[in-house]
């Protein structure tokens, strides 16, 4: 073979099929081609000839398994569902994709192919290893695909750079990248999802490569439009996922791997914190600052100084004398305490520390590979760290929180968990890393490397953290916050993306970065606002704020060694900028809780990129600095300083103001807003019902207002579902849960709104209904349910005819005249 990209051929020798799948065999290997639903197929090949024994620990869940028919023609394997086909030619083994109507895509360029990998190829550094462990872990495997020159190619996991990723290598190996501001490169973090869609207009496709060894995608680099899946590991195994849609992918991924949780109410609060608030007295004082000043917070979250020598789940006794008051007088204030938690257990035996000696006991921790404890080095100094493959090991870690809720905290912190160790007391000169090695064996049975098992570290301690504060707080949705992740982990956990930097850049690369997330089905994700490391600044930290507003999970956070970061530390100007952006999200609650619900059904992300909303509209696919807020909102950031306007390109539909009601004009269409400092632009859909609460210091206060903000489209019809609960239990299971149904006739139809009466058995505590109608001019009259209202208002300013009533769940029709 002449041509470097292709794999020999691999004839099928033979073929049989069952009613699901169809497996070919080959002179070298198997291949095996699964219905996992009619939109979701499997391939796997094996060089070896075995597949690889299911994990109890895998991400991916079992779904009912789906029909396939199968037929052979012209020398190839005809593999269909109702809503996808594949087609395996028997001759080469290279496999290609279609829609139902016949149109391809992931198409094989060749068979797959297989050899024997060194370590330094795989680029993988900090490790101690200087070999890759022998047998399956050495195997490399991969397939080389065409890619289409209209795709855009999106996903891809957590990293920084570009939303398209076309043109670049990117591997799956999760790492904590401690230096300050990982700046603008593209390579693994903390967390790893080996998961992409490829977007042009008309089709849109998923692939999820279902490997936890390390593995990359070479997106076009090595050859032009040629995409290359590649992982350790002997076996060669991926999904791919029909869409047709960005939305659909996500749910098909979501569908494999779970949905997103259901946070509870008070966690799409404010956060604030700190490296660290270290002392009960500092708590107290931070809480009482947001109070006073009138600036809202549901939650502060403890760093490591909590602790009793960074001893996890122990409590510093003269820094918090009594933790379960401090956590109360927080409470009193309608404050929730976050606790870190990191996974390094102090190796300190023979003291009394009842979880290192539990741990040893219990058999729990990471043994070396001649049998001996695995330790590092991490805030504690050296550390023991509990295998989160094993079951057993899981539930021990999951109790050990019991400590944390009867004192009353409410969220748990997951940090350094990729993991990151390092080889000596961080305070000594030459500190550096230390990872578990390869070869340590992991899980009950020990059935599986490190090599296999490091990406799913932080993975495994955020399920086995939510599954202890379900178990031990049965009643209420345990909310737990983790640095490391992997596919899958949306089911436990929120994220943040780790120790960005108090730098322009940080702040525009979140942009993609937490977009890039979404579309892996990680819908709730932040970032440290204001930045992390290095000193912030006014004009940077009123920015952030404002944008902050709308990250799906919204903490202020920063490292020991930076100047004061609270919302009033850069005068009186900014605190105002900050106190209006935290009062919008306060504001924003009922929409953006909504979109948690939606969230939590189909994986939908409630931050995306306009490709999410706009897939056939193959110009808006770069555009990473306007971000959609769930299907009807969009923000338009400022990502630089002394900008005070900025260039807009309205997607196709009709735009308005969310600031002054404004109608803005139709897309598409450039447009250029002004965005002074605390005002970044925000734009609504046309067609689109904002529900706003009013504002609160905390999600603890009641609801007394829900204002229905109405935004006829011109000529499309809009509909709005409001999902509600109690915000708290897992009730809404049962049918706790009160969804009211809003649709919105286009101004060419008169704008005729309609709610619909309230379905489900949840009850809101009595509120008032504030009805706003935004319209061109001010209407003659208004009419609800056929009568004449006296006692309207038209706000001139906003352009909107405002009606107040009792929240009656009841159905009502207003119609302007
Ligand atoms: C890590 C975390 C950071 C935390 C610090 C101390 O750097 O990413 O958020 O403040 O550790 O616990």
């Amino acid at each position: 073979m002449d041509d470097p990209l292709l794999a020999p051929p691999m004839p099928a020798l033979d073929w049989v099929s069952e009613a699901t799948a169809c497996v070919t065999r080959h002179e070298h290997g198997l291949l095996r081609l699964e219905a996992v639903a009619p939109d979701i197929l499997r391939l796997r090949f094996a060089p070896s000839g075995r597949f690889a024994a299911p994990r109890p620990w895998s991400p991916v869940l079992e779904l009912p398994p789906a029909g396939l028919s199968v037929h052979e023609e012209d020398g190839r394997l005809w593999m269909e569902t109702e809503r996808l086909s594949a087609r395996l030619d028997l001759s080469s083994g290279a496999v290609s994709f279609a829609t139902p109507d016949g149109r391809p895509f992931a198409e094989d360029l060749c068979a797959p192919g297989w050899r024997e990998v060194a370590l330094e190829e795989t680029g993988l550094q900090h490790l101690p290893d200087t070999e890759l462990p022998p047998g399956e872990a050495r195997i490399g495997v991969g397939v080389r695909k065409r890619m289409a020159q209209d795709e855009g190619y999106f996903g891809f996991g957590q990293r920084d750079g570009r939303l398209d990723r076309r043109h670049r290598r990117l591997t799956h190996w999760t790492v904590d990248r401690a230096a300050p501001g990982h700046g603008l490169g593209e390579d693994n973090l903390y967390q790893a999802q080996p998961t992409f869609m490829a977007v042009r207009p008309g089709l849109t496709w998923g692939l999820l490569l279902n490997s936890t060894w390390f593995s990359g995608f070479d997106v076009g680099r090595e050859y032009e439009d040629v995409l290359t899946l590649f992982t350790l590991g002997g076996e060669l195994d991926y999904y791919i996922l029909a869409g047709p849609t960005p939305a659909a992918v996500v749910e098909q991924l979501t569908r494999l791997t779970g949905r997103p949780l259901l946070p509870p109410l008070w966690a799409l609060g404010f956060h604030q914190s700190r490296w660290s608030y270290g002392t009960d007295r500092d708590v107290r004082a931070l809480a009482e600052d947001f109070r006073q000043r009138a600036i809202p917070l549901d939650a502060i979250h403890l760093d490591i100084d909590y602790m009793d020598g960074y001893r996890v789940f122990t409590w510093d006794r003269e820094r918090f004398p009594e933790p379960a008051a401090t956590v109360a007088a927080l409470q009193a204030l309608g404050i929730r305490t976050v606790t870190i938690v990191d996974p390094g257990v102090k190796h300190d035996l023979g003291t009394g520390y009842g979880v290192a000696e539990s741990g040893v006991a219990g058999d729990y921790f990471l043994r070396r590979p001649d049998g001996e404890l695995f330790s590092g080095w991490v805030w504690p100094d050296e550390s023991l760290f509990p295998d989160f493959c094993s079951e057993r090991t899981r539930h021990w870690w999951g109790d050990l929180h019991g400590s944390l809720i009867e004192i009353g905290v409410d969220g748990v912190w997951c940090d350094m968990n990729e993991p990151s160790i390092v080889d000596r007391p961080y305070r000594e000169p030459g500190v550096t890393e230390f990872p578990i090695p390869l070869a340590v064996r992991q899980g009950d049975e020990g059935e599986a490397l490190h090599a296999e098992t490091h990406n799913l570290y932080g993975h495994l301690m955020a399920r086995a953290t939510w599954e202890g504060l379900e178990r031990l707080r049965p009643a209420r949705r345990p909310w737990v916050l983790t640095r490391s992740a992997f596919v899958g982990t949306q089911r436990w956990a929120a994220s943040w993306m780790g120790d960005n930097s108090a730098r322009w850049e940080d702040l525009e690369t979140s942009l993609p970065q937490l977009a890039s997330l979404g579309l892996c089905g990680a819908p709730h994700v932040g970032v440290d606002i204001g930045g992390f490391y290095g000193h912030s600044f006014g004009e940077l930290y009123g920015r952030w704020i404002e944008l902050g507003a709308f990250y799906p999970f919204m903490r202020a956070h920063a490292h020991c060694d930076s100047r004061p970061q609270e919302p009033w530390s850069f005068g009186p100007e900014i605190e105002s900028i900050a106190r209006q952006a935290i009062e919008l999200r306060y504001r924003l609650l009922p929409y953006f809780y909504t979109l948690a619900h939606r969230a939590h059904r189909s994986g939908e992300p409630w931050w995306r990129p306009l490709l999410f909303d706009f897939p056939d509209q193959a110009d808006l696919y770069a555009i990473e600095d306007q971000i959609m807020i769930g299907p009807q909102m969009m923000i338009a950031p400022i990502r630089a300083p002394g900008l005070r306007r900025r260039l807009i390109e309205l997607p196709p539909g009709c735009w308005y103001d969310f600031r002054s009601g404004a109608r803005l004009g139709v897309g598409p269409a450039p447009l250029v807003m002004d965005a002074p400092l605390g005002a970044m632009p925000i734009l609504v859909r046309g067609g689109s019902v904002i529900t706003l609460g009013n504002v609160r210091q905390s999600t603890a206060e009641p609801l007394g207002e829900l204002m229905l903000e109405i935004y006829p489209d011109d000529e499309a019809e809009g509909f709005w579902t409001l999902i509600e609960d109690d915000g708290e239990s897992f009730d809404y299971q049962d049918g706790a849960l009160a969804e009211t149904d809003c649709r919105i006739a286009p101004l060419s139809q008169g704008a005729v709104f309609t709610l619909a009466a309230r379905r489900g058995e949840y009850r809101p505590a009595p509120r008032t209904l504030i009805l706003r109608l935004h319209l061109p001019e001010a209407p003659a009259g208004l009419t609800l349910d056929e009568t004449a209202v006296e006692d309207w208002r038209w706000d001139a300013e906003l352009r909107a005819a405002e009606v107040r009533i009792d929240d009656d769940g009841q159905g009502h029709r207003l119609v302007p005249a």
